[in-house]
């Protein structure tokens, strides 16, 4: 299964949401593969895996059968890791990724690739969007969070996803500082798209990208392996 989690808005909790997905299904003897195409290499630098040889460049722009670009990052984890030059490769195909993957074979080498793409509508976020089974959209509770995901929710139908499943995820809340009622608008507006479990603001989440190695209370242990669940069972969509 490959999963993104994706938004064109930045700091949305892309990334953290990927590292906590990886050690949950890695901590449940998972093979998982994450895949960073950002070229602010965030989730490489969280396994201390930036500017290495082989990356997801040469992943998007060679050959990739006998790619070289795979770095053992935990246990159970491997990484293609991103590239800074990343920011350069704007002309490559939508369907590149996908490509790669197919001749690759890696979809049957790994029980989930999860990939990290940059936070705006680009090359390489629609990349990952073509080449996901499953798109999930952190959303932060703020009025601009919400529209920019209603006008991704929607520009994502527009791009014909048949057959992929698409969530959206609150995330960071904070009753304190949300905007008012903002839970109840992502429930009307996006109905059992929406994962049933919001993602709190916590200060160790805070922490697990610059130290993927953070522990977890076993109370937010709980809520994010309910949120990974909803994700590869695809409960809202069928
Ligand atoms: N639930 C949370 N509670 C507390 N802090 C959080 C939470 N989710 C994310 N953060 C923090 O918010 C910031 C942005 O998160 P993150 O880097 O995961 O977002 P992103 O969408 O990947 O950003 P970018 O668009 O830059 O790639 C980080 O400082 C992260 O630690
Ligand atoms: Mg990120």
């Amino acid at each position: 299964m490959i999963i993104t989690a994706a938004s064109p808005k930045g700091g949305t909790g892309k990334t953290t949401l990927s590292v906590v997905m990886a050690a949950l299904l890695a901590e449940e003897s998972a093979r998982v593969l994450i895949i960073d195409l950002d070229a602010s290499c965030a989730i490489s630098q969280c396994y201390g895996r930036i500017l290495q040889d082989a990356t997801s460049m040469e992943f998007l722009s060679a050959c990739p059968e006998n790619f070289a670009g795979i770095y053992p990052a935990r246990k159970n984890i491997d990484i293609i890791p991103g590239n800074i030059r990343n920011m350069l490769l704007n002309n490559i195909m939508d369907t590149q990724l996908k490509i790669s993957l197919r001749k690759s074979g890696l979809a049957h080498k790994y029980d989930y690739i999860l990939i990290d793409p940059p936070g705006y509508w680009g090359a390489h976020l629609r990349n990952a969007v073509y080449a996901s089974d499953v798109i999930v959209i952190p959303a932060n509770c703020s009025r601009i969070d919400y529209e920019v995901t209603r006008l991704f929710f929607d520009t994502l139908q527009d791009c014909g996803l048949e057959g992929k499943e698409v969530f959206v995820c609150i995330n960071a809340s904070n009753k304190k500082t949300n905007l008012p009622g903002i839970e109840d608008m992502y429930r009307q507006e996006f109905g059992e798209f929406l994962i049933p479990y919001p993602i709190p603001y916590i200060q160790s989440l805070k922490k697990i990208t610059d130290n993927v190695d953070y522990p977890l209370h076993a109370a937010v242990k709980q809520k994010l392996r309910a949120v990974t669940d909803h994700i590869i069972k695809g409960e809202a969509n069928g």
